[in-house]
């Protein structure tokens, strides 16, 4: 392992389709925001140490499992997060790819190919979580707007392909776009291994849940079509009835169902969903007064902000 400090950094996510039905073949959009995760690593003659406590495998699954994978020795690690832990946002997918960055970097004493780390980090999150689609973590590392899909499109920069099991998912660069999108949590911790759990019984045991999920296939690929026209109207409206989608599959939870109603409220809203796993988490408006929304569900308890998208993946540097 070389010596010095490697320092990454990764940002978070907002899914704009596609959650949950991603696991099962269908397609998901996603952008990567400008709040991001940060983690530093140096080798030790000492044991493995996170923010200056011994590796608990339970309490840093994710740190555990990128070290089980890239199997470089002992690192002292930092992690420094701007992102909510357990919100629906990707704090798990970026501090696995922020920490696979730099595990990979002290192994092999220079910035690993983008490629690598995507594969690396969606290992770490499939082995903690049991389950899990390459979206995360693939669009914490590439960065900017990331289209999944069972088969390669012509749309958008060709990133990578991803296999595991029966699945296979073609990850796609598309155009980054400027949509004025609020992303408020609602407090109540989402963990996404419970609820693709959950959604794996629902979808094992009922062929109607079945349906939603390709309903959820369905609109993710007109909210594709919408995105590439910059249709906020119709944008909003797929965003709505993929949340009602979600609620079917049982991820909605009353905290977040009040906060997509209450933004949808604010004349100027084009629509509003729950993003990421759900089960508690964040939820997304699309709309003309992104202040106004952000008063109106920080007014009802959420902690809210303004989602920027960024082209700005993982960076990994000595
Ligand atoms: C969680 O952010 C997204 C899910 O689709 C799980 C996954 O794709 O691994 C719910």
């Amino acid at each position: 392992m070389s010596g010095g400090v490697v320092a990454a950094s990764a940002p978070g996510k907002i899914i704009l389709f596609g959650e949950h039905a991603v696991v099962y073949g269908e397609p998901s959009l996603s952008l990567a925001i400008d709040r991001r995760m940060h983690v530093t690593g140096e080798a030790t003659q000492g044991p493995t140490t996170v923010n200056g406590e011994a590796l608990d495998p339970h309490h840093h699954a994710y740190i555990h499992q990128a070290l089980q994978l890239v199997a470089g020795g002992h690192v002292r690690l930092t992690t420094a997060s701007e992102l909510p832990s357990a919100g629906g946002v990707g704090s798990s997918a970026a501090l696995s790819v922020a920490a696979v960055a730099v595990l990979l970097h002290l192994k092999r004493g220079t910035a690993p190919p983008l490629e690598d780390i995507a594969r690396t980090a969606f290992e770490a999150e499939y082995a903690t979580q049991g389950a899990a689609s390459p979206n995360d973590t693939t669009v914490s590392t590439a960065g900017g707007a990331v289209l999944l899909s069972p088969t390669r499109l012509a749309q958008g920069r060709f990133l990578w392909r991803i296999e595991r099991g029966e699945r296979v998912w073609h990850a796609h660069g598309l155009d980054v776009p400027a949509l004025p999108l609020v992303v408020a949590n609602c407090g109540v911790r989402g963990r996404t291994a419970e609820q693709v759990a959950k959604v794996r019984r629902t979808v094992e045991s009922d062929a109607g849940a079945r349906d939603v999920v390709r309903a959820i296939g369905e609109i993710t690929r007109e909210g594709v079509q919408a995105l590439a026209g910059h249709d906020l109207k119709r944008l909003g409206r797929l965003m709505n009835r993929n949340h009602e989608a979600l609620h079917a599959l049982g991820v909605d939870i009353p905290a977040l169902a009040r906060l997509v109603d209450a933004a949808r409220k604010v004349p100027g809203t084009y629509g509003a969903k729950l993003t990421g796993a759900g089960g508690g988490g964040s939820m997304i408006a699309l709309t003309e007064r992104p202040d106004e929304v952000r008063r109106v569900l920080e007014g009802m308890g959420a902690t809210a902000f303004r989602a920027i998208a960024t082209s700005r993946g993982v960076e990994v540097r000595p």
